[in-house]
């Protein structure tokens, strides 16, 4: 990030938009086919013009047919540059105190992810961590995380609860995620995710624990506006098929809507459930079956694939890709983020890895880097997709081919990211007086 950027992109202390407004005419864009949606067909061969007016973009088609009222406004040229929608990581665990690098080292020397968390490792020690973490503190910590994905062009980003596993702890990571969104000016959904693991007080007291999930904490953080969705991790090492029934109850009784870490390391009937509970997603799903997947086609729940997880943990079990393709449902892809199982901060590398460990195309892939993670949301009316009427969140890349963006790894592009109607950051130099460093 270039030290203009830096300065423009600090969070503010009134928590405000991130950057100068984008306001004006883009012209010279070159869209992702299948990820712009255009007023007029833009002709083959032609580049695409966006118009933004009051952080929103209002008209999407070729430069020659810009109706004469957006004429006069302030022209910015992208010189031909890749243009997608902004990115959208749907499945994090962004909040959490400590690291987990020593389980890594365990798993190295023959442990599996089950014997590490059944010797006080996992998930649990993750709590211990964020249990002893100020809200500052995991502020503090959580920051410098979003803003290697935000570098990226993430521009909306899901960020779960579940290393707290008590009221006052999850509320504090609930909190974190909210102030992070204002003080960034991305969109932060928040999800519940209480019924994560077993907190230590609770050990062998699993429907105890659920109760609490249920009647306590979730009405307690509903009521305080800290909760977008609500999520189970359904496994042998976790909560049962029953208890996540009743967790969606409770969740659905309050009227909000649910998603799964369904089938991850077994079979449970997780997707099924879920999709009768009209969840929004099913994520993991690598011991999905064909039931799973009949059932989230027919409720419309999007499939997460999290090739992160796969890679740190070596599971050679992938997700049934063919099978959800042949279905059509659609797939998203995400970091998984949290730090015991997928330490990933760049989404642009999970797209890569959903393309070269799951086989997915190059054009699944970055629609489950956008349109179809924004879905996973609920945010498939706003994000996802370069379109009109929607808020202004788009990437400019210098890169010239959509393969590229799935290709390179180890390596973050210096794109300009209008972010909810604001430059947070202009790599290619299109806000300099001459227009454009890159000589594209
Ligand atoms: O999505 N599967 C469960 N939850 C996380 C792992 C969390 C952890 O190990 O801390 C996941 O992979
Ligand atoms: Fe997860």
């Amino acid at each position: 990030m270039s030290p203009s950027v830096d300065k423009k992109t600090q969070p503010g202390a009134r928590g405000i938009p991130q950057g100068p407004s984008a306001d004006g005419v883009w012209v010279n864009l070159n869209p992702v086919p299948g990820l712009v949606i255009a007023n007029v067909p833009v002709p083959d061969g032609q580049c695409t013009c966006v118009v933004v007016q009051g952080g929103r973009m209002s008209w999407v088609g070729p430069q020659a047919q810009v109706p004469a009222e957006y004429q006069a406004l302030r022209r910015w040229d992208a010189h031909g540059a890749l243009a997608t929608p902004g990115l959208v990581d749907c499945h994090t665990h962004l909040v959490y105190g400590g690291q987990r690098a020593n389980e890594f080292a365990m798993r190295l020397a023959g442990a599996t992810y089950e014997e590490v968390a059944k010797a006080g490792g996992g998930i649990v020690s993750s709590v211990k961590a964020t249990r002893e973490a100020s809200e500052d503190e995991l502020f503090a910590l959580a920051a410098p995380r979003l803003q290697a994905l935000l570098d990226e062009g993430v521009c909306a980003i899901e960020i779960k609860s579940g290393y707290g596993l008590a009221l006052e702890h999850e509320r504090k990571q609930l909190r974190v995620a909210r102030r992070l969104g204002t003080a960034f000016g991305v969109i932060v959904r928040t999800t519940f995710l209480g019924a994560h693991a077993l907190p230590p007080e609770y050990a062998g007291r699993s429907q105890d624990y659920t109760d609490l999930v249920c009647n306590e904490m979730l009405p307690a953080l509903a009521a305080e506006g800290l909760v977008d969705a609500v999520d189970v991790f359904c496994e042998r090492i976790a909560f049962t098929l029953a208890e996540t029934e009743q967790v969606f109850q409770a969740a659905q009784k309050l009227g909000i809507p649910v998603k799964l870490h369904a089938e991850q390391l077994s079979d449970m009937g997780g997707a099924a459930l879920a999709a009768r509970y009209g969840a929004l997603s099913c994520d993991h799903i690598e011991h999905l079956s064909q039931d799973g997947i009949a059932a989230m086609k027919a409720a419309g729940t999007v499939a997460v694939l999290l090739p992160g997880a796969c890679y740190t943990l070596r599971d050679t079990h992938l997700p049934p890709i063919a099978q959800l393709r042949e279905a059509g449902v659609p797939m998203a892809v995400s970091t998984d983020h949290n730090p015991g199982t997928s330490p990933a901060l760049s989404l642009l590398l999970m797209a890569n890895m959903a393309c070269t460990l799951f086989r997915l195309t190059v054009p699944e892939a970055l629609a489950g880097i956008t349109t179809h993670a924004a879905r996973a949301l609920g945010l498939q009316d706003t994000h996802g997709l370069i379109a009109a009427g929607r808020p202004a969140n788009f990437v400019l890349w210098p890169l010239s081919e959509p393969a590229e963006l799935a290709y390179w790894y180890g390596h973050k592009p210096a794109c300009t990211i209008v972010r909810q109607g604001c430059v947070a950051a202009d790599g290619l130099g299109i806000d300099l007086p001459h227009g454009g460093r890159n000589g594209i």
